[in-house]
């Protein structure tokens, strides 16, 4: 079993992703880990559209070409759903679609899958590609698959600030 740290160290941003499928067993456990994630009171506002089919697929490469990679999903919140409240002053959808992918994107790592996290692309005309409804927003591409055999992780994956950059003690 590998420790938190050391599988969060091991994934990086794959950006060469080999022709094989995710296995529908693998595909399964990284949508668990999406459901088990919190959400701001609960509420589940995710909406996770898994694009593999030759269709999709071609549709999504309009929008936004992804590496290749064999299986992508495309992680929405659903406004309407998400927590909103005044005292929080904002629609919390996003906040926790990105947690759900966290989860998703972890566990892809876990299974020994790589990943890549996406937002280059117009969240409009994918939800117009693939008919979304108007209060589903699409936040992120989850790009999931495995590596070829030339795969490196780009530099930036070992460039990370030291903690006293980024934190602050009170
Ligand atoms: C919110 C977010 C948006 C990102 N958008 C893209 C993207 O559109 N295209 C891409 O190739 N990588 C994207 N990435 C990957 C980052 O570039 C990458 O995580 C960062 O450079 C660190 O490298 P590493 O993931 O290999 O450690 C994104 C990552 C995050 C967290």
């Amino acid at each position: 079993m590998m420790d938190f740290l050391a599988l969060a160290g091991s994934r990086y941003s794959m950006r060469s992703f080999a022709d094989t499928p995710v296995p529908e067993e693998l595909l399964e456990k990284v949508l668990e880990a999406g459901r088990l994630a919190p959400t701001a009171m609960n509420r589940q506002p995710q909406r996770i559209y898994v694009i593999r089919s030759r269709e999709a697929m071609e549709k999504l490469q309009q929008v936004k070409p992804c590496y290749n990679a064999p299986l992508v999903l495309a992680v929405c919140g659903d406004t309407s759903v998400a927590c909103d409240r005044p005292v929080v002053g904002r629609n919390l959808a996003e906040m926790d679609a990105s947690i759900v992918a966290t989860h998703m994107m972890l566990e892809a790592t876990a299974c020994g899958l790589g990943s890549v996290w996406i937002c280059a692309f117009d969240t409009e005309r994918l939800a117009r590609a693939f008919d979304l409804p108007d209060t589903t927003v699409p936040y992120m591409l989850l790009a999931l698959g495995y590596p070829t055999e030339d795969c490196q992780p780009s530099p930036r994956h070992t460039q990370r600030f030291p903690l006293e950059d980024t934190v602050t003690v009170l």
